[in-house]
């Protein structure tokens, strides 16, 4: 009993430390607080329960809404966070680190049982669940918002199948989210959770990114800043052009991987390290995901080609090859950042969830009226949440004069 207090407290201690740093999210409490525009709302969200996550259901809650949360991946959870959110701040969450499907399954579904009129989504697992195995409860829902590329790529897909049966908001596609949040706050948290996985240096190694979307540039960038060699692998030539001319060595991965000391894969995409690049890598090769499901890396395939499979440390699993080989998996393949980390930094958190709050009091406002399809964020919203951000941080922008903006607006004055 004394433990279990302890473990509330100390995600206590977590949520409040981390609100210190996401005053736009405060904003929109303070002005919530009395209009109470979620009033009367139940939101269901499936969202990694961390501290940030927390501050969110805290807004919404002060809002008006009751909010009810679940776990977006199975290994993402803090313990201390969902222990705090359930007996001191009153959210009641059903999340547990380390669960196996059946209960990351049972806990989305205790989330339906509350009939959300809201979905928040990470991914597109509690939305899916909701169609295909509670369809009655789709008519109590006003609408919902997805937070990541892999959820906006899936719901755009079940809206294109005539299978989305109502409106979603992709908050991913805001650009005060994947600007900051896929960018600053992957490339981070990815290096964090290797680091505190690995304990290794990055200085002077051979560092393999694979995809060069919002992510992948993020995690390219800062572990150049940390002296790595950093490799690109990306399909997309633009991308890949883009790579090269930021410096990076841009090759084919079955090329990077004979060299790699570490692979970290951002692609949103399946079996991306293969059964194929798996015999070239090298002896002691460190991989690691980041993007949203454990399908990057071809786990499958890897245990195959292995003799023993041995927990050598905290999230690090080491496969020993038939030739002798020892590779080295993070986090299972989950992303790196929330397995063997806390995820992203509370400043750019505070910017993706601002826009998931306004998102969520935009559709309650404006929802009735939507079609099911995949929505962008309304673009003032995503320019209020820039403002109220460079206002936190002290930082004043000019404005442009009355003739700037009609200049801009016209074509008569040329050469
Ligand atoms: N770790 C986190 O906290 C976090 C945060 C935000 C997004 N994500 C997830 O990360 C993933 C990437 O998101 P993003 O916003 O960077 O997406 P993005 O669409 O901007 O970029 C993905 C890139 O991967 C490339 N790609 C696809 N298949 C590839 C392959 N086989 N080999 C090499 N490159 C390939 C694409 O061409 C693209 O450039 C998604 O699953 C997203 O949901 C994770």
């Amino acid at each position: 009993m004394a433990n279990r207090e302890n473990l509330a407290a100390r995600g206590q201690q977590k949520i409040e430390w981390i609100r210190r740093k996401m005053p736009v999210l405060q904003s929109i409490s303070r002005e919530w607080e009395a209009k109470k525009p979620l009033l009367g709302f139940t939101i269901g969200a499936c969202l990694h329960i961390s501290a940030k996550t927390a501050n969110l259901a805290r807004t919404l809650q002060d809002g008006g809404a009751q909010v009810v949360l679940c776990a977006s991946n199975p290994l993402s959870t803090q313990e201390d966070v969902a222990a705090a959110l359930n007996e001191i701040y009153g959210i009641k969450t059903f999340a547990r680190r380390g669960e196996d499907r059946d209960s990351f399954y049972r806990n989305i579904h205790a989330v339906l049982e509350h009939r959300p009129q809201i979905t928040i989504d990470d991914g597109a697992d509690l939305v899916s669940t909701l169609h295909s195995q509670r369809p009655e409860l789709l008519k109590n829902v006003l609408g919902g918002t997805e937070e990541t590329t892999t959820g906006v790529i899936r719901l755009k897909a079940m809206a294109e199948d005539n299978a989305l049966k109502y409106p979603i908001i992709a908050v991913n596609d805001a650009q005060t989210k994947h600007l900051f949040d896929n960018r600053y706050g992957t490339g981070q948290s990815a290096l964090d959770g290797i680091l505190r996985a690995t304990n290794y240096l990055l200085a002077g190694s051979n560092f393999v990114v694979v995809g060069y979307g919002w992510c992948g540039r993020g995690i390219a960038a800062r572990a150049r800043g940390m002296g790595a060699k950093v490799t690109v692998v990306e399909v997309d030539p633009v991308r890949a052009l883009e790579a090269t001319m930021d410096g990076f060595m841009v090759c084919s991965l079955k090329e990077a991987a004979a060299k790699a000391d570490f692979i970290v894969t951002a692609t949103g995409n399946i079996n991306v390290v293969d059964a194929k690049h798996l015999e070239l890598l090298k002896d002691g090769a460190i991989l690691c995901n980041a993007g949203h499901f454990n399908v990057e890396i071809n786990l499958k395939a890897l245990a195959e080609k292995s003799s023993s499979i041995t927990t050598v440390k905290e999230n690090i699993e080491e496969y020993k090859l038939h030739s002798g080989k020892k590779v080295f998996v993070i986090g299972e393949g989950r992303l790196v950042n929330l397995a063997a980390g806390e995820g992203h930094p509370a400043e750019v958190m505070d910017m993706s969830f601002a826009n998931q709050a306004l998102a969520v009091a935009w559709l309650i406002q404006e929802g009735k009226d939507l079609e099911n399809r995949v929505y962008p964020v309304p673009e003032k919203l995503d320019k209020k949440i820039a403002r109220l951000k460079l206002k936190s941080m002290g930082i004043q922008i000019d404005k442009m004069t009355a003739e700037q903006v009609k200049y801009l607006h016209s074509w008569q004055t040329g050469t």
